[in-house]
């Protein structure tokens, strides 16, 4: 699996048209492009209604569509990451086995349940986000499909958090993976700039300035594949689901989600629960404290509190939620030490992928240097580091004859 990290979003267009061409002998449509995500505080807090503060980043997804008639419909997609093309029925809209397909099929079966009459229909996907590290390629490739489709087909729905909602919901029942609204949410509002602070409850949601100029972001993939479709995932949201119900019980109210207990109520009950459902719980309720801290050292300017704050998430994951691995930890201890370094944390579901490191931009080249020695000989796969800024959320790019 390959993609090319320093491709610009211009060269990626270019090459989706060229792609484009030579797999459908015709010029495209459309032109979409949908970055990946990092999350910088609120691990796992996201299913239970709680908080988070994430960014797009400049690494991103670009897909060149366009549509043909004819009879059946099917889907036709060709990604450079893959190296594959792959077709698809769109009569009968059924999951491929283990393909990358089952992203933009799963959005297409999504836009038609919405009404949307749907042709055959032609993608080429080109990308410099890599696979596998954990950045949400998945929800980019979901949201890029979305934005080609829309600008094909139109009918988009009324708000852009429908739009991200439609993508979760192709994941979900589609892909089958439990995730919840952070990597759509992130993909499709980002801006560049500015990080992304998102209720998960009432779904309310605020941009906060984080200047490019001042700070960098070096992402360091510690090479541990996360597999979200495997059980660990789901696992940890049955323990967050079992310490809500028992948390509702011995409180003697109706409760939905760990959002709804604060901390006083959970120190009053956590002795009555299951360890390792009040150890996932505990990370949860004092997670969510820690992105409202972090949303107010942002306001505030204090890049010193944050990088505090994206530590103690780390330790957390790490202790109480169960969810980091020796490599991780290493990546955060190693960058810790470094010149530069604001703060960093495991972003997304955890067991692998990767950290995120907010890093003093005057320092970010020489960091990103220092990082990968000392990780040499010391990981058992090398450590990739990516450093890259926080970018646009999800949309349509211009005219793709321009391109
Ligand atoms: C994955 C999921 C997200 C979120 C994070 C953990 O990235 O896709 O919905 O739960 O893990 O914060």
């Amino acid at each position: 699996m390959q993609s090319d990290p320093l491709l610009s979003g211009k060269e990626l267009a270019e090459r989706a048209v060229e792609s484009y061409q030579e797999n459908f002998q015709s010029s495209p449509a459309v032109l979409s492009q949908a970055p990946g995500r990092l999350e910088i505080l609120g691990n796992h807090t996201d299913y239970n209604n709680g908080f988070i503060l994430s960014i797009a980043l400049d690494l991103s997804i670009v897909i060149a569509g366009g549509q043909e008639e004819g009879s059946p419909s099917r889907l036709a997609a060709w990604s450079s990451s893959f190296n594959e093309r792959v077709e698809a029925g769109l009569e009968k809209i059924l999951p491929a086995e283990d393909s990358w397909i089952n992203y933009p099929l799963g959005v297409l079966r999504e836009i038609r349940e919405s009404g949307i009459r749907l042709p055959s229909i032609n993608l080429a996907v080109e990308s410099s986000l890599p696979v596998g590290a954990g950045v949400s390629s998945s929800a980019a490739l979901e949201l890029a499909t979305a934005e080609a489709a829309y600008g094909m087909l139109g009918g988009r729905p009324a708000t852009p958090l429908e739009q991200a909602q439609l993508c979760q919901r192709a994941e979900n029942d589609f892909v089958g993976v439990p995730c919840g609204i952070l990597d759509q949410f992130s993909s499709l509002f980002g801006l560049r700039d500015h990080v992304l602070f998102l209720d998960c409850d009432t779904l309310d949601y605020d941009r906060i300035a984080l200047p490019g100029s001042e700070v960098a972001v070096v992402i360091a993939d510690s090479g541990v594949q996360h597999e979200l479709v495997d059980g660990k995932y789901a696992a940890l949201r049955s323990h967050c689901r079992r310490a809500t119900q028992k948390i509702g019980e011995l409180l003697g109210r109706e409760i939905s989600s760990l959002r709804q207990v604060s901390l006083d109520e959970f120190l009053g009950c956590r002795e009555q629960l299951d360890e390792e459902d009040r150890r996932r719980a505990e990370h949860v309720i004092r997670e969510n404290s820690r992105v409202l801290a972090g949303v107010e050292a942002l306001r505030r300017g204090d890049l010193g509190k944050l990088g505090e704050l994206m530590l103690q998430s780390h330790s957390s994951s790490r202790d109480l939620f169960g969810n980091s691995c020796a490599e991780l930890d290493f990546l955060i201890e190693s960058a810790a030490e470094l010149p530069g370094f604001i703060g960093g944390k495991l972003s997304g579901g955890g067991f692998g992928g990767a950290t995120v490191n907010l890093v003093e931009q005057n320092a970010a080249v020489d960091f990103q240097h220092r990082l990968e020695e000392s990780c040499r000989n010391r990981l058992k796969t090398p450590a990739r580091t990516f450093l890259t800024t926080i970018g646009d959320g999800a949309r349509l790019l211009g005219n793709p004859q321009e391109s």
